[in-house]
């Protein structure tokens, strides 16, 4: 995710602006600026570059700006490569206005050619830059913050923003709307950030921005309104958090931070991929024509670790709703397999970091086979997305914690879209089933705001069990995948021995495990397997191991086998992937934390495997 700051006050703007961008690192960044109203000239002083923030401190030695009203950003490129002039700050034609952003403009390309007409020039292919000249367009004898709201009532998508402008240099400006925005409010000087921490060095008495709020600072005031001009009034929030927790949001570990962010970014993701009116699914990024796509004839998934469990679940979809044969394998076998490709196969390459080395070496492979390939990733502009023929962002925001909860149902939920795309492309699903499903994934991340709140309970059931020497999980059908993924979970940040087992393969082999010792996760939502894995969970009973459901909520009968039932809300059965994953998660980070284990940085893992 972007970071935002914003200062008017006494002080020498950039390095508070620094200061405030270094608090952010933590979320990710691929470039950062700051642009500041400068004392003598009148004008707005811009240094922005690619890479961490010392190269921009470098420049700014080199280059020094002076002033004390300024805003900064720390960009996580959506749209437009990690380039000098895709990074904010942004002017407008006459560089009379500075504008930050944090978020996702859907309909900046309409605007755009709009403004273009209108003669405005555009310097970058940054959604963020239609606001500023959006602003500059009704910045006419209005003051700026009437500019700034009528621009932002064009805007569909989600954005936080901070604006400056030399025609009133005692002015700052800030905005929101499904982005985070809030006010540090410090004596004789004010703040705008997109997170606690930017400020926390200057003020602890911070203000949160609530949707569709907008707010004006000086040096002494600030003023909250609605983008109508109503006035709200806010109380200020003294935060208590040190900077480390700061950063986690007040969670005690990003991984529990992250896995809590997972109904706002599928909501972010579903909803900027459905046209409200048509129903239609479209991806701005996705590059591969339709009519290839049309052609295909069968899919081939290549992934590693959790984006493998992913495409596991893709696989049944797609076969499902697809009806296109689809093979999955992990990367590091696909590479050296003697692959029977062709250029009718789609290759879906699923990777959060994009730069897994066995995935992209499978991607190269691929390529070699006249494939086209597909890549579902989480960071623009990494290698897998720069060698893929189209791409499906899943805009989870950077990924902190090793263990990975958010881009992993990040990836299902473009899998979905993308099976229904695809079903829509080739005519294998009628609209209204396809209505019907999409209107049920829009209720996903509500499902998931409703199993959160079971947190408690779950952590409970966690510690109740931390003690035990091995976890084997079990589950049928599109929930086969969701035992692997629980049991990885597990033990990438816990240790414990786990296994995700389908359960029909009880009898060939597992059920010898079987005893008291081990907890046996049965995930057992409603579903067309429902009976058979009642009947697996009998014979776990009757062999005294103790387990562990996953059920649908109101499945009375499941608690006659157990009392340690998990429910999850009934959704349709091809989505209950997107659901148990939660419990799974919570889980795994709850025995973690049980057994003293480093959660975010489990021994031995990294990040993203970037060597064989
Ligand atoms: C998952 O929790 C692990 N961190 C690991 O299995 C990861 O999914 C795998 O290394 C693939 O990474 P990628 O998605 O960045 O390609």
């Amino acid at each position: 995710m972007c970071g935002i700051v914003g200062y008017i006050g006494a002080q020498d703007g950039q390095s508070v602006l620094l200061s405030g961008l270094k608090r952010l690192e933590y979320r990710g960044y691929d470039s950062s600026g700051i642009a500041l109203i400068l004392s003598r000239k009148k004008t707005i002083g811009v240094r922005k570059i690619p890479g961490k923030i010392s190269a921009l401190e470098k420049l700014i030695q080199a280059k020094p700006l002076s002033g004390n009203v300024g805003i900064a950003h720390t960009r996580w490129a959506t749209h437009g490569a990690p380039n000098q002039a895709n990074a904010h700050p942004h002017l407008d034609c006459r560089g009379q206005i500075s504008v930050v952003h944090n978020g996702i403009i859907e309909n900046y390309e309409i605007l755009k050619n709009q403004l273009s007409k209108e003669g405005h020039l555009f310097r970058s292919q940054t959604d963020t830059e239609v606001i500023v000249h959006l602003i500059e367009k009704f910045y006419k004898n209005v003051p700026l913050e009437e500019a700034v709201a009528a621009a932002l009532k064009l805007l569909v998508g989600s954005f936080a923003i901070g604006v400056i402008s030399v025609l009133e240099p005692n002015k700052l400006v800030g905005a929101r709307r499904g982005s985070p925005l809030i006010i540090g409010v410090g004596r004789g000087e004010n703040f705008l950030a997109s997170d606690v921490p930017a400020v926390l060095g200057f003020t602890k008495e911070v203000v949160f921005l609530d949707e569709n709020e907008l707010v004006v600072l000086d040096q002494e005031h600030f003023k909250i309104s609605t983008l109508d001009g109503k006035t709200v009034f806010k109380a200020i929030t003294h935060i208590s958090w040190d900077i480390d927790q700061a950063q986690k949001g007040g969670f005690t570990h990003f991984m529990l931070k992250e896995i809590n962010e997972q109904p706002r970014i599928l909501e972010s993701l579903i909803n900027s991929r459905i046209q409200k009116k048509s129903g239609k699914i479209f991806f701005q990024e996705q590059n591969i024509q339709e009519t290839v796509l049309k052609e295909i004839k069968n899919i081939f998934i290549v992934a590693c670790g959790t984006a493998y469990h992913a495409g596991l679940v893709g696989k049944y979809v797609l076969e499902s709703f697809c009806q296109l044969p689809t093979q999955i394998d992990v990367s590091s076998e696909f590479r050296y397999r003697d692959l029977l490709l062709s250029p009718e196969t789609l290759v879906i390459a699923i990777s959060q970091s994009g730069e897994t080395a066995d995935t992209l070496a499978g991607v190269r492979e691929a390529k070699r086979h006249g494939c086209q390939v597909l890549a579902i990733c989480n960071v623009l502009g990494s290698t897998l997305t720069r060698e893929s023929d189209g791409v499906i962002y899943t805009h989870a925001g950077p990924e902190i914690g090793v263990a990975s909860t958010k881009a992993y149902t990040a990836q299902l939920a473009a899998l979905y879209l993308f099976t229904f795309y695809l079903a829509q492309i080739k005519g294998v699903l009628f609209s209204a089933r396809i209505n019907k499903l999409l209107s049920e994934l829009c209720k996903i991340p509500q499902y998931q705001i409703q199993i959160l709140k079971q947190q408690q309970k779950i952590a409970t059931l966690a510690r109740k069990h931390s003690h035990l020497g091995s976890f084997l999980y079990l589950g049928r059908n599109v929930n086969y995948p969701s035992a692997l993924e629980g049991a990885l979970k597990l033990k990438e940040i816990s240790y414990i021995p786990a296994e995700g087992y389908a359960a029909g393969e009880m009898k060939h082999g597992p059920i010898a495990l079987i005893d008291e010792y081990r907890a046996v996760v049965c995930i057992v939502p409603a579903s067309k397997v429902y009976d058979k894995m009642v009947s697996n969970i009998q014979e776990i009973r009757s062999r005294k191991g103790k387990i562990i459901a996953v059920a649908t909520a109101g499945d009375a009968e499941i608690r006659e086998l157990t009392r340690e039932v998990i429910y999850v809300p009934s959704t349709e059965e091809v989505f209950s992937p997107l659901l148990v994953a939660l419990p799974l998660q919570l889980m795994a980070y709850h025995i973690a934390v049980k057994r003293g284990c480093d959660v975010d940085q489990p021994r031995n893992l990294a990040k993203s495997v970037t060597v064989e």
